[in-house]
């Protein structure tokens, strides 16, 4: 019997640091799972001061957890074998792993159509669109298909369950800046596509930064947002290269405007804000507020206006902001 589900989901456009979250949270679960994307994902994660990155496990594998890898996502075989085995040299228990039968396989033709025709939209080139489509289409090949039968899962979900996002909010399919989105559903609600109805959810914990930043194309991160001295600062100090691509993000002012309506859409009951630090080390404090640029004295003022936005203007399930550096106490 499932106990209760929490989810854990990026409320901006990825690489918020759910992978730290997720890592950090994993213990008190029986089961971390992806329910979306595939290998455009990236998550840094840092076991005992050591540094892993992964693409399609989900960080539970670093807390010894049961895995799925639910049907929404799609795989690379060949990626995902790598990964297993450098979590293996690395001493963890690969065989917690599993592959939903229903998951779709990337093909060598999807990665090749990605790269030819959908650069323009920035993407990670992983084939995870052609992927989708041809899911959508019926015509893709699903992991029960082409896995050995020894990754392929015929369980069930019970006790206590982690979910663990891939992209965000705003890169979702039907609510992100479309068409500068991904192909799934990065909503938390997308996590029931595992097998499990809304009702057990219990804890929808969005994870945001305290600054913005765009992997690839968007016409809301233009790139002369590159010549602002301090936001590149902000790229340098908080190393914001992709992890999948090691692409030079967009890196923008917080959002705030984006980030109520991101949290009244997903229902967000639990709000972390990561890289704080990193704007202490800047020493600039601003956000956007109703469409405009407002400056902070200090980040205890930022905060406090933020808070007061968030939860004290109402009308969210919201109840709780955590800054990062009080992580670990969750
Ligand atoms: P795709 O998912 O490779 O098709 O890329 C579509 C858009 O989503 C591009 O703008 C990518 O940069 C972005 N994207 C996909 N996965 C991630 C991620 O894990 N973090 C941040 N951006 C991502
Ligand atoms: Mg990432």
């Amino acid at each position: 019997m499932i106990e209760h589900v929490d989810v854990i989901y990026g409320l901006a456009w990825g690489d918020e640091g759910k992978g730290k979250i997720s890592n950090a949270m994993a213990k008190h679960y029986d089961w971390v799972c992806r329910w979306n994307g595939g290998p455009n994902a990236g998550h840094t994660v840092y076991v005992k001061g050591k540094k892993y990155k992964t693409h399609s496990i989900p960080s539970g594998i670093f807390a010894g957890k049961q895995c799925l890898i639910g049907p929404g996502c799609v795989i690379n075989i060949n990626k995902m074998l790598e990964e297993l085995r450098m979590l293996t040299m690395a001493e963890f228990d690969v065989n917690l792993v599993k592959i939903h039968p229903n998951a779709h396989i990337i093909t060598e033709e999807h990665i090749a159509y990605d790269k030819q025709h959908l650069s323009h939209l920035g993407t990670t080139s992983q084939g995870i669109a052609p992927c989708y489509a041809d899911k959508m289409l019926r015509k893709g090949k699903r992991a029960v298909e082409v896995l050995e039968p020894k990754w392929i899962w015929d369980g069930q979900l019970s006790g206590k369950i982690l979910c663990e996002g891939a992209q965000s909010v705003w890169l979702d399919i039907d609510h992100g800046d479309y068409p500068y989105v991904t192909s799934s559903t990065t909503m938390p609600y997308g996590a029931c596509s595992l097998g499990f109805s809304p009702r057990k959810i219990r804890r929808l914990i969005g994870v945001a930064k305290a600054y913005d930043t765009k992997s690839g194309v968007d016409p809301l991160f233009p790139e002369s947002l590159w010549k602002n001295p301090i936001l590149n600062d902000i790229i340098q100090l908080g190393g914001e290269y992709g992890s999948t691509t090691g692409r030079k993000r967009l890196v923008n002012w917080l959002n705030l405007d984006k980030l109520v309506h991101a949290i009244k859409l997903s229902g967000c009951t639990e709000l972390i804000v990561n890289k704080c630090d990193i704007l202490e080390k800047v020493g600039v404090y601003k956000v956007i507020t109703n469409g405009e640029l407002k400056d902070f004295s200090s980040l205890k003022e930022m905060k406090s206006f933020v808070y007061n936005t968030l939860i004290m203007s109402g009308g969210s399930d919201l109840h709780e902001v955590t800054w990062s550096g009080d992580v670990e106490k969750i």
